[in-house]
C-alpha cells in the first residue's frame, strides 16, 4: 500500500485531503494536535499527534514513522496558520509561529522524507494561498510565509523534476473552514463568495490522476465572487 504523510489533517482543507487519500487507497499518517474534532475513522488513517513547531517532535516523529514504512509516495504540507492586521498590531510569537507552522515545518518534512520520495517518485503538494501570489495587505507576515511557500516549491521542482519529483504548489482563496474562527472576518455567506476544502481535495486528486510524465505545478482556486464580511 501507498503511503502519505498530510500535515493539519485534523480539519478543513487536510481533513478533506486526508479523506480523498483513503479512497484512493493511501494509508494516510494524518498529523495535527488535537483529533477530537476530527470525524474520521479509517484503519488506514494513522493520527499522527505531532506539534509541527517543535522541530525535535518532527524530526522524532518522521523517524518512528520511516521504522514502519519503505517509501512515502505523498507528502501534503497543508497546516497553517494566519493572524492578520496591521504589522505593527502582530507580536514576535505570532509570527514566528506563522514562520515555524507555515514555512519552517514543510522545508523540514521535505528535508526529511525527500530520499524517500525520490526513491517513490512521488509527490509533494504545498498548499500555499492566494496571498503567496498577489500583495495581501493587513496579511504581510502570512502572505509572506506562503510566497516563500510557493518559491520553495517552484524552486525545489527544478532541482528534482530529473528524479521523477513532482511538486506542486496549490493556491486557494478564501476556502470555508475554521481558519476563520479566531479572526475579526470571514467569507460571504452565499457559495459564490468560498472555495469549499472539498474543492482544494478534488485539486489534490486531479494532481495525482495526471499521466507519468505530466505535472500539475501549480493550481489557484478562487471563488466567483469576492466578498469579506466583518464579524
Ligand atoms: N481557509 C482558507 O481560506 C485558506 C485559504 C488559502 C490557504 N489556506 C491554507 O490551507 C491550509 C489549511 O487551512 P484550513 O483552512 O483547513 O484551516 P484549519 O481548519 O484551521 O486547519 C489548520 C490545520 O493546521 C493544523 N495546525 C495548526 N498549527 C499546528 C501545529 N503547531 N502543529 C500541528 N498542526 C497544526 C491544525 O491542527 P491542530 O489545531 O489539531 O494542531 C489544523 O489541522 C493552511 O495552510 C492555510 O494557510 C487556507
Amino acid at each position: 500500500m501507498k503511503a502519505s504523510v498530510v500535515t493539519g489533517a485534523t480539519s478543513g482543507i487536510g481533513l478533506e485531503i486526508a479523506r480523498t487519500l483513503l479512497r484512493l487507497g493511501y494509508r494516510v499518517y494524518g498529523f495535527g494536535r488535537d483529533f477530537s474534532k476530527a470525524d474520521i475513522n479509517h484503519t488506514e488513517f494513522i493520527k499522527t499527534v505531532c506539534d509541527l513547531e517543535d522541530i525535535d517532535e518532527l524530526t522524532n516523529t518522521i523517524s518512528g514513522i520511516r521504522k514502519w514504512e519503505s517509501c512515502i509516495h505523498v507528502l501534503v504540507n497543508n497546516a497553517g496558520v494566519g493572524y492578520f492586521g496591521p504589522h505593527e498590531q502582530l507580536n514576535a510569537q505570532k509570527i514566528r509561529t506563522m514562520v515555524a507552522v507555515n514555512l519552517q515545518a514543510p522545508l523540514i518534512l521535505t528535508q526529511l522524507l525527500l530520499r524517500d520520495i525520490k526513491k517513490s517518485r512521488g509527490y509533494i503538494i504545498n498548499i500555499s494561498s492566494i496571498t503567496g501570489k498577489r500583495v495581501c495587505a493587513h496579511g504581510c507576515a502570512y502572505g509572506a510565509t506562503k510566497a516563500a511557500l510557493t518559491h520553495f516549491s517552484n524552486s525545489l521542482f527544478e532541482e528534482t523534476r530529473k528524479a521523477g519529483v513532482k511538486v506542486v504548489a496549490i493556491h486557494p482563496d478564501m476556502t470555508k473552514t475554521s481558519f476563520y474562527d479566531h479572526l475579526d472576518f470571514r467569507q460571504g455567506d452565499i457559495p459564490e463568495s468560498y472555495i469549499t476544502a472539498k474543492c482544494v481535495a478534488q485539486a489534490v486528486e486531479t494532481v495525482l490522476s495526471q499521466r507519468e510524465g505530466t505535472v500539475v505545478t501549480d493550481i489557484t482556486l478562487r471563488p466567483q465572487r469576492n466578498m469579506i464580511i466583518r464579524k
